[in-house]
């Protein structure tokens, strides 16, 4: 398969509307989640990322810069398009970015079934289950694995 490209975009731009448009489709319709919740202010200051195949933005994910760590969240891939490792390529694309600006402490909240796709990319679970978007989720981090661990 080609390859995506896979790249930073600004938040006011035409290929930031279409990672919009793909969350929607993928969290509101697909998963459910209460339209009010899928867009937030953290929108305004995150750095989003899109994956392109064929001209099209098939995957997105944004980081949010927060004081112990930069978050990871809203991972999306179009249905048609899953299974290729673009999640993979965009969530390495977007650390390697965050890693040349000096930051190597990552975070992010699953849905609980998705802990086995962040464990493969080196993430580990932390805390108890809680819900988000009407889903269980956990936290998980990059960071401090060993001690992630035991507070379960
Ligand atoms: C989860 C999601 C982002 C994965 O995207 P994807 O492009 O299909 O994932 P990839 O092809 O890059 O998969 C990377 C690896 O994770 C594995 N994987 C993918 N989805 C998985 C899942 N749901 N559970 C466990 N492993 C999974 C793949 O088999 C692959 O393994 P490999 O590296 O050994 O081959 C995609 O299914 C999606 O958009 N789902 C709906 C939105 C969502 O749930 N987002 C995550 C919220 S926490």
């Amino acid at each position: 398969m080609t390859e995506p490209a896979i790249f930073p975009v600004p938040v006011f731009s035409t290929l930031c509307n279409a990672a919009f448009a793909l969350r929607r489709e993928v969290f509101v319709w697909e998963q459910k989640v209460p339209e009010e919740e899928e867009n937030d202010s953290y929108d305004l200051t995150a750095t989003h990322f899109v994956a392109i195949l064929a001209g099209e933005v098939v995957g997105t994910l944004r980081l949010i810069e927060q004081p112990e760590h930069v978050k990871i969240g809203r991972v999306a891939v179009r249905q048609a398009f899953r299974g290729r490792g673009v999640a993979k390529k965009l969530i390495a694309a977007a650390m390697a970015h965050a890693h040349a600006n000096g930051q190597n402490r990552f975070y992010l909240t699953a849905q609980s079934d998705k802990l086995e796709f962040y464990e493969r990319l080196g993430f580990v679970a932390f805390g108890p289950e809680f819900s988000d978007g009407g889903m269980p989720h956990r936290a998980m981090r990059d960071y401090d694995k060993a001690t992630a661990r035991l507070v379960d």
